[in-house]
């Protein structure tokens, strides 16, 4: 099977050029400019961007948490993910406690092979780490995981202590791979919690009121301060707040290899959700909560300036009817997450490039590019160049859409609502090719479930 794109404007995190693009099997063996090959299959990307497909490093697919299991498997999830322009999810397996992290990965290996449209790898979430299995570690970077999850938030879920943080992250340093934190003081937001409860405040809205932005930056300076003690490098998932970026930013100027991510609800919404009547605000029930708007700005600043190195989403859908509904009586009950792997580069392109918030290579870098650097995907993906996997998007920029869970062209997750409903974005990802088969065509899914494969992640090399 061959495939030309022809005509099309490449972008890439520091390209942009007219060119076409021969794809061999899975993989491009040729640019150039009026390349003459003969192909199976010509696709005219003229007036289009042709992008790497993007990379989303933080998902939630199948995912048991809060008394339910989040409403995207394996198959719906990276379906709707290949309808935005993403050919790469990094999903989270999950080690319970007392568990060999090797058999949680084998959990999750039978959850997602054989079902998923896209490539996709795995982080470990790590809930124990005794001595006795630290050579797990090791053992899990030979299989291509290379990036491990801890929580200081969810005590009695999945915190761990800083005992057990540092022996984590000092292993994790010494085998060459990355330590991804979710940095909230989770022993204090709980006695908060505790206190608000008592109190009678139950709506959604206390999920947010209970949660400090300053809990999330003392979070990510520990997080930051253990790693560097521990000689790993961090990075620091869905950070959410000024407060809490402003810690990244004093680590990395003083040189200690931080690293952050936001997500599109950041960027994008604001605690005033939490407000909606009707128990709408629970739809917003993440954590770390949505913050007041003014941090938006300050985010975008941190994308732009480089102390935000991607955006991901986080997607961690449950149905607001039967999933959602579960805390009726009190936010503490409400499972957390939100759906938003098919909408991320159409929001980032829209409130990115279209509105002059960053440039072309920004928006490519981080929705893909800055992903697979430093989750050991480069440069076999995340960019466009002879050798690399065929992932690409032709995107167009002047189409115009409203994300609404009517519309089949952004809403193929398998949620009831979206948290951006109503919203019109400008740049929808039309065609989309993973590994050299287009598996979207004219915003139609036409792959086939098990097109995607696990892709094994090499080591960190870090941003250079
Ligand atoms: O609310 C969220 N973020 N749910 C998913 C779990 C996590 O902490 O990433
Ligand atoms: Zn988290
Ligand atoms: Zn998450």
């Amino acid at each position: 099977m061959s495939l030309l794109i022809k005509n099309g404007r490449i972008i890439t995190a520091v390209d942009d050029y007219k060119a076409d693009i021969f794809i061999e099997k899975e993989t491009v063996t040729q640019i150039g400019i009026g390349l003459s090959v003969q192909a199976d299959t010509v696709i005219d990307a003229g007036g289009k961007l042709v992008i790497p497909g993007g990379i989303d490093p933080h998902t939630h697919l199948d995912m048991p948490f809060g008394g339910t299991t989040s409403a995207d498997d394996f198959e719906t999830g990276t379906r709707a993910a290949a309808h935005g322009g993403t050919t790469c999810v990094i999903d989270f397996a999950i080690q319970n406690k007392g568990q060999s992290t090797l058999a949680a990965l084998e959990t999750w290996h039978n959850k997602a092979s054989g079902k998923t449209a896209i490539d996709y790898a795995f982080h470990m979430i790590v809930t124990d780490m005794e001595d006795s299995r630290l050579w797990e570690m090791r053992k899990l970077a030979d299989e291509g995981i290379t990036s491990y999850k801890l929580f200081m938030a969810y005590p009695g879920v999945f915190y761990v202590d800083d005992g057990t943080l540092f022996r984590a992250m000092r292993k994790a340093g010494e085998d060459g791979t990355l330590v991804c934190m979710h940095a909230e003081n989770g022993i204090v937001i709980d006695e908060i919690v505790k206190r608000a409860v008592q109190e009678g405040k139950t709506e959604p809205k206390w999920h947010s009121l209970t949660r400090p932005t300053r809990m999330e930056a003392e979070g990510v300076h520990r997080a930051i301060a253990i790693a560097e003690v521990a000689r790993v490098p961090v990075y620091i998932v869905h950070l959410s707040s000024y407060d809490a970026l402003e810690q990244v930013n004093i680590a990395r100027s003083r040189g200690v290899y931080a690293y952050a991510e936001t997500c599109p609800q950041y960027l994008f919404l604001d605690y005033s959700y939490y407000e909606k009547p009707n128990f709408e605000g629970a739809k917003y029930v993440m954590t770390p909560a949505l913050r007041e708007k003014w941090n938006q700005d300050e985010l975008w600043r941190g994308l732009k300036f480089g102390d935000l190195s991607s955006i991901a989403t986080d997607h961690c859908p449950f149905c607001f009817k039967d999933q959602k509904e579960l805390g009726r009586d009190s936010f503490t009950k409400i499972p957390n997450g939100a759906p938003g792997v098919e909408n991320r580069m159409s929001l980032v392109y829209n409130g990115g490039v279209v509105q002059k918030r960053i440039s072309l290579n920004k928006f490519v870098e981080l929705t893909s590019t800055n992903a697979a650097r430093l989750f050991g995907l480069f440069p076999r993906k995340g960019t466009i160049a002879v050798g690399s996997d065929a992932d690409i998007v032709i995107f167009n920029p002047d189409r115009k859409e409203t994300i609404s869970i009517n519309n089949k062209i952004t809403h193929n997750m398998n949620v009831d609502y979206s948290t951006y409903e109503g919203t019109e974005v400008q740049g929808i990802s039309e065609t989309v090719i993973s590994r050299g088969k287009v598996v979207i065509k004219d915003c139609q899914y036409v792959g086939r479930k098990g097109d995607g494969q696990f892709v094994k992640r090499g080591l960190f090399t870090g941003l250079h």
